[in-house]
């Protein structure tokens, strides 16, 4: 459960380190399972960094996740040879169906959805992973049962 006063004592941890903004992250998210934007604000003022900064700092690094990761994860491929068969108006559409953005997690909690550039399946294009397992020639149908199988 986040506190803004567990994440200052775990912030105040670090302040000793020579560039403790990473490892404070880390720490952050091995804590919570996310970086919360509440969380960014405490490291901001306490780093003397504005927040804006952090917030690059934060999304630079992909490791790191602003919000409660999904019990799954469905990852859509974006790169070129997914995209010369209509992967991103698809994974466009899909996104919109669901009212959701990359890297946003259904508002259950049991899907996020992530962009990824190659999978190596491009013979089968468009290609996805699903929890870790791929999936070729995806189309909307396929999208729509993964979010139906992820809700269990
Ligand atoms: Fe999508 Fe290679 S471009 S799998």
């Amino acid at each position: 459960q986040y506190s803004d006063e567990r994440a200052r004592e775990i912030i105040a941890a670090h302040m000793g380190l020579e560039g403790p903004a990473l490892p404070i992250l880390h720490a952050l998210q091995a804590e919570f399972g996310y970086v919360p934007d509440s969380a960014v604000k405490e490291m901001a003022t306490a780093l003397n960094i504005s927040r804006a900064e952090m917030h690059g700092v934060v999304t630079f690094y992909h490791d790191f996740h602003s919000a409660p990761h999904g019990r799954h994860t469905l990852k859509i491929c974006r790169a070129e040879s997914c995209q010369s068969m209509g992967a991103e108006k698809q994974a466009n559409d899909f996104l919109a169906r669901q009212k959701l953005e990359w890297h946003q997690t259904t508002p259950d909690g049991s899907l996020t959805v992530e962009p990824v550039y190659c999978l190596g399946l491009c013979a089968h294009s468009p290609a996805a992973l699903y929890d870790g397992e791929p999936i070729g020639q995806v189309d909307a149908a396929t999208l729509d049962e993964i979010v139906a199988e992820a809700k269990g």
